[in-house]
C-alpha cells in the first residue's frame, strides 16, 4: 500500500510533498493549490488513488488503489511544455530500467509501453498570466504497480508492474525514486537522444488524428523539439506533428 511516512523517508528532506489516500486528480490539485500565489515553490501532489484521473486530450485516466499518481508543481523553466512532457518519460522509463532492468519505450508523445501495454502516462499542464507568460506547470505521472483484473480486463491495452515482473514490487520505495527524478527532470542530460533510443513509434505505421482530418503515415523520427515528422501515405509528404494538435494511433 502506498504510504507517505514511507515515501518521505526515502525523499530529500527539503522536498515539499503533499500526499492523499484518495482525491479526485493530483494535477487538479497542484492547480488550485498554485492559483493566487505570486511565488511557487516545488510541490509534489500524491496520491493512493484517483476519483478523476485525467489524461491527454480529455481522456481518463484509470486511478484505482495499486498505482502511483504523482504531480510535480514547479515554477515556469525555459523549457517547452511539451519537452517536460518528454523529460518526464523519460525520467519514468531511467527509473524502472534501473530498478527492475525492464526494458521500456515510449509512444509518442506521453504513453510508457513494456510489451506491446501501456504502464505508464504523462500529463503537463501549464497556466499563462495575462501577459502570456507561463505562471507554473505541473507534470503529472501515473503509473500502474498492482496487478488490477478491473484496470486489464477492461482495458486491454494496459498492463501493470506485477503483470510484467511476475513479483510485487516496492511501490514505496518506487514512489519516492520516482519522486526524485521528476524533480530532477530539468537538469536531465542530453533528454533527447534519451527519448529517441526509446520512442517505439518511430519506424512504424500511425495514424495521424488531427482536429479536421486524419491520415495514415510512416514515422519518420523525433526532431530536436521532440516534435515528430511523418511520411504521409497518399502522397509522400512529410509533415511536422506537434502534440496537442493530433493524436498518433499506431496502425502496426
Ligand atoms: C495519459 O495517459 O494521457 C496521461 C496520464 C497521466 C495520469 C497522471 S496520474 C497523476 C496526474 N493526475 C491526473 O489526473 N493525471 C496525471
Amino acid at each position: 500500500m502506498l504510504l507517505s511516512e514511507k515515501i518521505a523517508e526515502d525523499l530529500p528532506s527539503d522536498m515539499k510533498i503533499v500526499f492523499y489516500d484518495k482525491t479526485d486528480s493530483t494535477n487538479t490539485r497542484a492547480k488550485e493549490y498554485a492559483r493566487g500565489k505570486e511565488k511557487i515553490e516545488p510541490t509534489l501532489f500524491i496520491a493512493a488513488s484517483q476519483s478523476d484521473g485525467r489524461g491527454r486530450l480529455g481522456r481518463s485516466f484509470s486511478s484505482d488503489e495499486g498505482g502511483i499518481y504523482m504531480s510535480l508543481l514547479m515554477p515556469p523553466l525555459p523549457i517547452d511544455p511539451m519537452e517536460i512532457t518528454c523529460r518526464g518519460a523519460v525520467a519514468v522509463c531511467l527509473c524502472l530500467e534501473r530498478l527492475y532492468g525492464l526494458g521500456v519505450g515510449i509512444k509518442w508523445v506521453n504513453d510508457i509501453y513494456v510489451n506491446g501495454k501501456k504502464l505508464a502516462g504523462i500529463l503537463t499542464e501549464g497556466t499563462f498570466d495575462e501577459n502570456g507568460n507561463l505562471s507554473y506547470f505541473v507534470v503529472g505521472m501515473g503509473i500502474n504497480v498492482y496487478k488490477n483484473t478491473d484496470l486489464t480486463t477492461n482495458l486491454p491495452i494496459a498492463t501493470t508492474i506485477e503483470d510484467v515482473l511476475s513479483k510485487r514490487v516496492d511501490i514505496n520505495e518506487l514512489a519516492a525514486t520516482l519522486a526524485v527524478s521528476i524533480a530532477d527532470i530539468s537538469s536531465l542530460e542530453s533528454p533527447v537522444s534519451e527519448y529517441r533510443k526509446r520512442c517505439i513509434t518511430v519506424g512504424k505505421r500511425v495514424t495521424v488524428i488531427g482536429y479536421n482530418d486524419s491520415y495514415p503515415a510512416r514515422c519518420i523520427g523525433v526532431e530536436d523539439d521532440y516534435s515528430l515528422t511523418v511520411r504521409r501515405e497518399s502522397d509522400g509528404e512529410l509533415i511536422r506533428v506537434f502534440t496537442g494538435e493530433v493524436s498518433v494511433r499506431l496502425a502496426d
